[in-house]
């Protein structure tokens, strides 16, 4: 049979990494796009470079040209848009930059593919978002609840949802919107609420941070782990038609019960006091003798807050269960909490040695 070949935007994000890894164990010859920058940061695939059937590009996903001859070069079967300005309250920072690469590039993938008359052969599958369900019209959300997007982030996601879809029905291309809630790990991008907390859980603990900031501490998600979730881009791929899937746990927690269970992991109890902008996370309990029963070490600052934020997502994965038939619970809630903590407690160990070695040896000052 012949090896299939996937084309993947967005290699060096988070989903990218872990797709590359599945597809790559499905034998797939797998390609990803890469974007110049002054310093090379390529932590998540550094360990795939150099393998056998991994090539990595440069191309931009505001640059149609750069797509154009990749699309032509590589010729895929399968094409994983992943690439975006991911950050929601970036976006409301950089709301033009968020447009063009989450909106329009979007399309430009889909007009490199026709350009290159590969529209008969070559599947596409957007990373769509539960942002475009954003002030929710309906608890939980599945296929089927109204879009209300609420970020400029979610607004050009909403593009890149209609615009796959007007390409299915007008070009019968195989393209399909994943509507993925979020999912962490521990490759997660550092400013993300639960990977800011993990790592600021470990640190407070080693004793090299004092007091974590967060801004809404009440927001619920649906909360999965990455890992679990590429799987079902692959398998949306897969499916005999081509069809738009929410993917989520259907578990629901708050930013606070996130932070509270972290910091147990970390070996420090929590409780909770105040409201608002005077709530606090205050220590009652901790096996870390730098850290003191007492001791404030999660507080709320407005810096944090955003313009507009989505507060209530949970999804109902049910039709991804039985059509796909993908296990949304396969990494629960309490798992993935315990296992970006545990990473995070050893990189921080890790990266203080080192500092430490690097002070002792004079070859940092
Ligand atoms: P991520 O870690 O932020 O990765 C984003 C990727 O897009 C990076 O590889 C980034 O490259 C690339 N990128 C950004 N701008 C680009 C450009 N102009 N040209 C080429 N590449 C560009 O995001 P993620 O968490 O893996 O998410 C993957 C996709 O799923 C995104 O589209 C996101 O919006 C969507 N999504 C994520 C979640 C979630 O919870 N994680 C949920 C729903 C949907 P650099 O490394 O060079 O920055
Ligand atoms: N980032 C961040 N930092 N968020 C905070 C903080 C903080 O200090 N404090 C509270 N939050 C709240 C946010 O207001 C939001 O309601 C929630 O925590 C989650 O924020 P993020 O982790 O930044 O993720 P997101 O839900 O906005 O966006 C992620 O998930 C989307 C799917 O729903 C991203 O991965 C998007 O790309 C993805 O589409």
């Amino acid at each position: 049979m012949k090896q299939k070949i996937a084309l993947i935007t967005g290699v060096t994000g988070q989903d990218g990494s872990y797709l590359s890894e599945f597809l790559l164990g499905k034998g797939y010859e797998v390609h990803g796009i890469i974007r110049r920058s002054s310093v090379d940061y390529r932590e998540r695939i550094a360990h795939l470079e150099g393998t056998p059937h991994f090539h990595l590009h440069y191309a931009d996903m505001s640059d149609s040209m750069s797509l154009v001859k990749l699309v032509g070069q590589v010729q895929p079967d399968e094409i994983y848009n992943l690439a975006a300005q991911s950050h929601v309250q970036v976006s409301f920072d950089a709301p033009e930059f968020t447009a063009d690469v989450d909106a329009v590039g979007v399309l430009r993938i889909l007009e490199a593919v026709r350009t290159n008359h590969l529209e008969k052969t070559c599947k596409i599958y957007q990373a769509s978002t539960s942002e475009l369900y954003g002030k929710v019209e309906e608890v939980p959300q599945s296929e089927t609840t109204p879009f209300h997007p609420y970020s400029p982030y979610a607004v050009a996601k909403l593009y890149g949802y209609w615009i796959i879809k007007e390409y299915r029905e007008a070009y019968n291309m195989f393209c399909c919107s994943g509507i993925l809630f979020n999912h962490e790990s521990e490759r997660r991008g550092e400013t993300f609420v639960t990977r800011k907390i993990t790592l600021a859980a470990a640190r407070i603990a080693q004793g090299l941070q004092d007091c974590l900031y967060l801004g809404n501490l009440d927001s619920l998600r649906d909360w999965g782990y990455a890992k679990d979730y590429v799987e079902c881009m692959w398998l949306i791929l897969q499916h005999e038609t081509p069809e738009d899937f929410v993917i989520a746990t259907g578990v629901q927690h708050t930013v606070r019960e996130f932070a509270t269970l972290a910091f147990h992991h970390a070996g420090i109890e929590l409780r909770w006091e105040g409201k608002g902008i005077d709530e606090k996370g205050i220590v009652v309990e901790s096996r870390e003798p730098r850290v003191k029963s007492g001791q404030v070490v999660v507080a709320v600052s407005p810096d944090f807050y955003r313009p507009t934020d989505v507060v209530n997502l949970l999804g109902d994965p049910s039709k991804a269960k039985r059509e796909l038939g993908w296990d949304p619970q396969s990494t629960s809630f309490e798992q993935l909490v315990e296992l970006m903590v545990k990473h995070d407690m050893q990189k921080v160990t890790r990266e203080h040695f080192n500092l430490a070695e690097y002070l002792e040896k004079g070859i940092v000052k």
